[in-house]
């Protein structure tokens, strides 16, 4: 498949949004990818096999930094004239289980700011330019727990609630004006998301989660329905795994 489009996808050296990168790079999409680690963002794009890798760039960057992420749309905008799809899955979840009372607010700011602000930051830098699109998306990497906060996981359930907010906000604003705005809001993924836990999950428990390529797949899938189409969120569950 041939197109002219342009995605930037934020978190686009490990996870769901490595995947959505190569997934997007294989249907011929031009991919700007960011994250904040350099050096694992160029070995991201330099993984790819050749065909693929001449489709995807790299602009590092934080999700927090007003200024980095008007480096990365302004540079998307200037390696390729135009971005029609932006995924934003840039994201990171709590160290352990904590109850609200037991939490800190250094963990709390760090969440919200990455994962709500981050997005909320692109967004907004992004849509002027999605405006002048024929067929603009956005695609936020929700999760399940923007549908349902549980005990234990408040402060990620706050930021992604929150994610959900803009999303809903941003839907109902753009109504109308060709422009998609979507949430794939998956449950647990096998990625390195997990890594950071202080209690890592095992290999088995690992293996009964969803693939990353998997829910890269479904974004891709959404992003190409007709324009016709608007598909407000897709929530995707592994059909094994157990809490
Ligand atoms: N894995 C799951 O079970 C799961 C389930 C539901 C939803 N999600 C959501 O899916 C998204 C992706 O998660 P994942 O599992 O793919 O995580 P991951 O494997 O840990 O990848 C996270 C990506 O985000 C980047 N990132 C983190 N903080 C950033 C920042 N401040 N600015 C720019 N990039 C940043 C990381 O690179 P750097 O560290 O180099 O910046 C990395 O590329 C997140 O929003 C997460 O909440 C994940």
């Amino acid at each position: 498949m041939s197109t002219d489009r342009v995605v930037l996808v934020t978190g686009g050296s490990l996870g769901i949004g490595q995947a959505t990168v190569a997934a997007f790079a294989a249907r011929g999409y031009r991919v700007v990818a960011m994250a904040r680690d350099a050096e694992r963002l160029a070995a991201s794009v330099a993984q790819l096999d050749h065909p693929l890798r001449a489709c995807v760039s790299a602009i590092p960057g934080d999700v927090r930094e007003e200024v980095d992420v008007a480096a990365a749309v302004g540079g998307t905008i200037e390696r390729h004239g135009r971005l029609d799809v932006l995924v934003n899955s840039a994201g990171v979840s709590m160290r352990a289980s904590r109850r609200l009372v037991q939490s800190d607010v250094a963990e709390w700011r760090r969440i919200i700011d990455i994962n709500l602000t981050g997005t909320y930051l692109m967004c907004r830098a992004a849509l002027p330019h999605l405006e002048a699109s024929p067929d603009a998306a956005v695609v936020n990497i929700q999760s399940t727990a923007a549908y349902a906060a549980k005990a234990g996981v408040g402060v990620y359930a706050a930021s992604k609630f929150g994610v959900r907010a803009l999303t809903e906000t941003l839907i109902d604003e753009y109504r109308g004006t060709g422009i998609r705005v979507s949430s794939v809001s998956p449950g647990p993924v096998d990625t390195n998301i997990w890594s950071h836990k202080i209690e890592p999950p095992d290999a088995v428990r690992r293996s009964t989660m969803i693939r990353a390529a998997d829910i890269a797949d479904i974004v891709v899938w959404l992003i190409e329905r007709p324009a016709s189409l608007h598909i407000p969120d897709i929530t995707v569950t592994p059909t094994r795994f157990a809490r």
